[in-house]
């Protein structure tokens, strides 16, 4: 069997994996999530419940984190958690988190923290979500305590976890919570997500600590077909092109991608005879060489892949995934623009919004009965590259 010559990666790069609050701590039972997936009408495949008890088990996940050989671990902070009234900040929340800071310091795993990952407490659901007019000045101070509070632990901050995912899925589609529909609102959200940033960040920036922030976006490799161009430019000024223009003062863009999409006259239109992933998706982890190039043309930031991975129940397909995502990344590299990382999505099988428990994205397996832990041969196999910073790609 030939091989091909080997890849390798900057020294200081960031190798890492991805979870957040709601879909591994469990007992999340004051966001608005929570109340979603107990209403009759939901369309949650089930409760998040315990999820992986990660609020119990943190040193466990960054026990195997460590082990593997990874230098980074990204997680969330969990505003409903942090601030169940408003104004009321739980100083016990804050210390966990900062417990959870410290034990990646112990373990030589830098920080990264999310403070908006999907989820808000169900005092701000009940003014309006993302359409209540002080959202945006409430996640600034929500920020600002948490910044006082960890800021001196965190070693890179994001903001908001996906704000045009939220705005589509929960203003455009109605699936996520507060199930709206309409083109408006949802652009409408977007603009709102955007100064939300702005207020976050900066008041991280005038906290304590001293550590690059920045977004996390949600991108995908699209493409017009029967005619979808028009729809396409519209739809990619909100999803992506609105965004990449906004964070050209951020101290780096993270982006986001599992596959490519294809946008017809009406719409999203399925892509017959390829391979898809148990999320349905197109297999095509080059949808990362795609959208670290798009970014680094509009957003003329440093990169950070924040996430990348894929649902399927055959690890060893997730191996070949995360190889050619590596390849197609280092393509970009090579080619020179500043990439400063790579975050597998997700360390564990988790929660998966409403498709309950059904996908498989971890690198670890969960029983979800005993939350027993056990690594997937993609995790090692994964690990060993990061561990050298060298990919040696199969034939
Ligand atoms: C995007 C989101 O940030 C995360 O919460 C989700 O689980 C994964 N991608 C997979 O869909």
């Amino acid at each position: 069997m030939s091989t091909q010559p080997s890849l390798s990666f900057p020294s200081d790069f960031y190798w890492g994996t991805a979870t957040a609050a709601h879909q591994i701590e469990g007992g999340n039972t004051n966001s608005d999530w929570w109340r979603y997936e107990h209403q009759a009408d939901t369309l949650c495949q089930t409760s998040s419940g315990d999820a992986c008890d990660s609020w119990h088990r943190y040193e466990d996940d960054l026990d195997i984190v460590q082990s593997l050989g990874l230098n980074a671990y990204r997680f969330s902070v969990e505003w409903a958690r942090v601030e169940p009234a408003p104004g009321e900040f739980s100083r016990a929340a804050l210390d966990h988190y900062r417990r959870v800071i410290e034990a990646c310091h112990r373990r030589g795993l830098v920080p990264v923290v999310t403070l908006h990952h999907f989820t808000l407490p169900q005092w701000v659901a009940d003014a309006g979500s993302f359409e209540a007019p002080d959202v945006a000045s409430w996640l600034g101070r929500y920020a600002e305590r948490v910044g006082e509070a960890l800021g001196d632990g965190i070693g890179l901050a994001c903001t908001i976890n996906e704000p045009n995912i939220v705005a589509m899925m929960g203003y455009l589609y109605g699936v996520f919570p507060p199930n709206a529909r309409g083109w408006d609102r949802f652009c409408s959200v977007n603009d709102t997500m955007r100064a939300a940033h702005r207020e976050m960040r900066d008041a991280l920036r005038a906290g304590p600590g001293s550590f690059p922030i920045g977004l996390t976006l949600s991108m995908t490799e699209y493409h017009a077909v029967n005619g979808g161009e028009e729809r396409l430019a519209t739809l990619i000024e909100q999803m992506e092109d609105g965004y990449l223009r906004a964070v050209r003062d951020d101290d780096f863009i993270g982006v986001q991608c599992y596959s490519k999409t294809q946008i017809g006259p009406k719409g999203r239109v399925d892509e017959e005879g390829v391979e898809l992933t148990d999320m349905g998706y197109p297999y095509w982890p080059q949808v990362v060489e795609h959208t670290v190039r798009r970014a680094a043309e509009i957003a003329n930031v440093p990169i950070i892949v924040t996430e990348n991975g894929i649902s399927t129940q055959h690890d060893e397909r997730r191996r070949d995934y995360i190889e050619e995502a590596l390849v197609s990344l280092h393509r970009t590299i090579a080619d020179g623009i500043d990439v400063r990382g790579y975050f597998q999505w997700s360390l564990l099988d988790n929660f998966e919004w409403v498709l309950g428990y059904s996908q498989r994205f971890g690198i670890v397996d969960v029983d979800l009965a005993t939350f027993e832990r056990t690594v997937k041969p993609s995790a090692r196999w994964y690990g060993d590259v990061a561990r050298k910073g060298l990919l040696t790609p199969r034939a």
